[in-house]
């Protein structure tokens, strides 16, 4: 232990000769650094887990894709929506759509996209003429036996099209697969090598297959190609489009996240701000204003139809532990979306899957004109970099969950808190319960009631709230926001009320808080479920109609600063997590300028926990010893011997799990 202070002490004169800022990279450069970071055998790992739930389920016999309208690929808005059950195997099709208020959408494609220059249908590709829908009421069924055509055929959609139409001329619902769905499929039927369709070799990995086994969950690839692909597409293509990446919104350097702090740091010139200084722009793609003040961004969730009075406007949600939080619940509302992503949890058009959500991500936040013509506004990425990006999105941030039944926090006022966040009824009146973890099940996404495996779609009431920042600043520009679906809601917007709940390990760093940012502090966030605005809405009359002392949530004052310290509390130890496992990669990285981003985004990451822990005066001790890692990590940075450099990388580690002893 003294030694590590000596060591320090010794070196810390350096560091004040020579600040850190100059050492670590400007933030136009962290793009690299996830580039070499994928070694984790991260993805495998859910590949392994997710093959074993498809196999129990009938694996390839058994392929399900909900369809809907496709923000991005649709070229009619349509309510109508549908399932698709596919036996990759045997070779049949069932397709059943309901809602359908036109006989003429009626002819059921596939489509495997060979000109892979976007995941749009083009003439070269090849096209599969499942049949035609039979009509009954609002409801097209149709059932087709396609013999063996899936041997050599890759689904990369399933469309409907209008009557006589090919998939190039119309397309008003639109499915396909998931990322782990396409490997799973491709691994088993020995199609991996398909030239463009198979970025970074990973046929290589899977090797060449001579059978076509029914079950491929033995054959895990190497998902770092893929990862280290979506990383490079994730901070750097523009899609031929505005100059926005997915970076612009969700930076590496702040947790995926912006806020008006944030956002006020970047010059005007940036393609965030585009909407102020490209003419095309100017109306209609985002309100400045709100965007400045509150952080929020225009979206077009219920189709670009009616480009004034048809959005709303929403925070950007961090893209961390996404893993976590995509299974839907079986609450009736997912035909689609077959996963939850976005506020409002259907984000991602046609199947609704988080690879589909890069599709209305590029149409929505891209364009040059409102126009949005692909291929002139901007190109629809192709079905290789969907693969890619999804891979590398599902790659960060935490892949398990917490267990809050053995997790025992030193501080006692966050260990109350956790009491609190867990505890589910108030016996008659008598006991503080926030119920938190019925909805956040181990401060994740998932609800508790069912197991902790469904990501649920909740009205909360954060809409009724009055004064929200949005409303001062510019209630002109500030519709109601309807939240999932698109039906007209009484309230004003379109949606039944509904929206998604986010994990919330990572919400102590990640605020200001909810689809509105409609508060600034994480106390304030907890405080919201005291509210009237809560405990009037759906949910919360639900909860408190089931409770024994008839009570929604009723916390006092000290209990809600007590979940706030609970939340700080594991939010800094993810950061410590994370900021480990970076820091200790960096051991393996050659490159001098990538091994220093790779740092800048470790001392980033005790920066939000000592940022988090100091907000909410927690922990003085582990706040001592995460300065004293930042200064290592500097060291670290700033000394060219590769030598050296590992010995301050472990000395920083070491202080980060002194930090963590203190806290659990
Ligand atoms: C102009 C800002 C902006 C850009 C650029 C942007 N996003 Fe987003 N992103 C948002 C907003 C706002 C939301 C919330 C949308 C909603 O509620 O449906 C969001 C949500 C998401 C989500 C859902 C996260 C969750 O927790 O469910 C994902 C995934 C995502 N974005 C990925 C991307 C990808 C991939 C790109 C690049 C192709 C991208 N984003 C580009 C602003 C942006
Ligand atoms: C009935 C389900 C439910 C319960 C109970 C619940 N939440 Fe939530 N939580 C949600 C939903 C849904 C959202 C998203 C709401 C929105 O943005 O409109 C959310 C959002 C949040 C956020 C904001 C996250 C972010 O990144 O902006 C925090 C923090 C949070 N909840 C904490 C809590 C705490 C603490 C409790 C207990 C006092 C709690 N929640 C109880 C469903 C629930």
């Amino acid at each position: 232990m003294k030694k590590r202070y000596l060591l320090i002490a010794a070196l810390l004169s350096l560091t004040l000769v020579y600040p850190a800022s100059n050492y670590f990279t400007s933030s136009d450069e962290v793009v690299s650094p996830y580039i070499p970071m994928t070694k984790a055998d991260k993805l495998e790992v859910a590949f392994a887990s997710w093959s074993e739930g498809h196999e129990s389920n009938g694996g390839d016999h058994n392929v399900v894709m909900s369809l809907g309208w496709s923000k991005g690929l649709s070229d009619e808005l349509t309510y109508a929506k549908g399932k698709a059950k596919l036996d990759l195997i045997e070779g049949f099709v069932e397709v059943e759509v309901e809602d359908l208020d036109d006989v003429g959408i009626s002819e059921v494609w596939l489509v495997d996209n060979l000109n892979d220059s976007s995941v749009l249908p083009e003439p070269e590709d090849n096209f599969l003429h499942v049949g035609t829908l039979t009509a009954e009421g609002d409801r097209g069924t149709l059932r087709a036996d396609v013999g063996n055509a899936f041997g050599t055929f890759e689904v990369d959609l399933l469309i409907v099209s209008r009557a006589g139409q090919d998939p190039v001329q119309s397309r008003v619902l639109v499915g396909s697969s998931s990322l782990m769905q396409r490997l799973y499929t491709r691994a088993r039927s020995g199609r991996l090598a398909i030239g463009s369709e198979d970025p970074g070799g990973l046929s290589a990995a899977f090797g060449a297959l001579g059978t076509q086994p029914v079950f491929a969950s033995d054959l895990v690839p190497s998902f770092d190609p893929l990862i280290e692909q979506g990383a490079d597409l994730f901070f750097n293509e523009t899609f031929a489009g505005n100059g926005r990446t997915c970076g612009t919104c969700h930076p590496a350097e702040h947790n995926f996240t912006i806020d008006p702090e944030f956002i006020a740091t970047l010059p005007d010139d940036d393609p965030l701000f585009v909407a102020e200084f490209v003419p095309a722009l100017m109306s209609n793609f985002e309100k400045p204003e709100l965007m400045r003040n509150v952080g929020l961004i225009l979206e077009n969730t219920d189709g670009f139809g009616d480009l004034a009075n048809r959005f709303t406007m929403r925070s950007v949600p961090h893209t961390l532990a996404l893993g976590n939080a995509l299974t839907p619940g079986a609450d009736g509302t997912t035909t689609p979306p077959d996963q939850r992503t976005g506020w409002s949890g259907d984000g991602a058009p046609g199947s609704g899957t988080l690879r589909e959500f890069a599709i209305g991500a590029v149409t929505q936040h891209f364009p040059q004109t409102l126009n949005r013509t692909p291929n002139v506004d901007f190109r629809l990425p192709t079905d290789a970099e969907l693969d890619a990006m999804e891979a590398f999105q599902l790659f960060l941030g935490r892949q398990d969950e917490l267990d809050l039944s053995t997790l025992t926090l030193k501080n006692a006022v966050a260990a109350r808190g956790q009491e609190v966040f867990v505890a589910a009824d108030t016996v008659g009146g008598t006991v503080a319960a926030g119920k938190c973890n019925t909805c956040h099940f181990n401060a994740g996404a998932n609800f508790s009631l069912t197991g902790g495996f469904e990501n649920r779609n909740f009205n909360t009431g954060v809409e009724a709230l009055p004064d929200q920042p949005a409303d001062l600043i510019d209630p002109a520009n500030n519709p109601p926001d309807g939240g999932f679906g698109q039906a007209p809601n009484p309230n004003g917007g379109f949606g039944d009320g509904s929206f998604n709940t986010p994990v919330i390990v990572e919400a102590a760093d990640t605020g200001p808080f909810f689809h509105n940012n409609a508060i600034e502090t994480v106390e304030g966030a907890v405080a919201f479920y005291n509210s009237d605005a809560f405990n009037n809405s759906p949910i919360g009359q639900f909860l408190a109609s089931v409770d024994t002392g008839g009570i929604g949530i009723d916390l006092e004052t000290t209990q809600v600063v007590a979940i706030g310290a609970f939340l700080r509390v594991i939010n800094a130890l993810e950061n410590n997590r994370s900021a480990t496992e970076t820091a200790t990669f960096v051991k393996d990285v050659d490159d001098f300028a990538t091994a220093n981003s790779l740092l800048e985004l470790a001392f980033a990451e005790v920066e939000d926990a000592i940022g988090v822990l100091d907000g909410g005066g927690l922990h003085p001790k582990a706040v001592k010893d995460l300065k004293a890692a930042q200064i290592s990590l500097e060291i670290a940075a700033i000394t060219g011997i590769p030598f050296f450099r590992d010995l301050f990388i472990d000395i920083a580690v070491d202080f980060i799990a002194d930090a963590d002893a203190d806290m659990v």
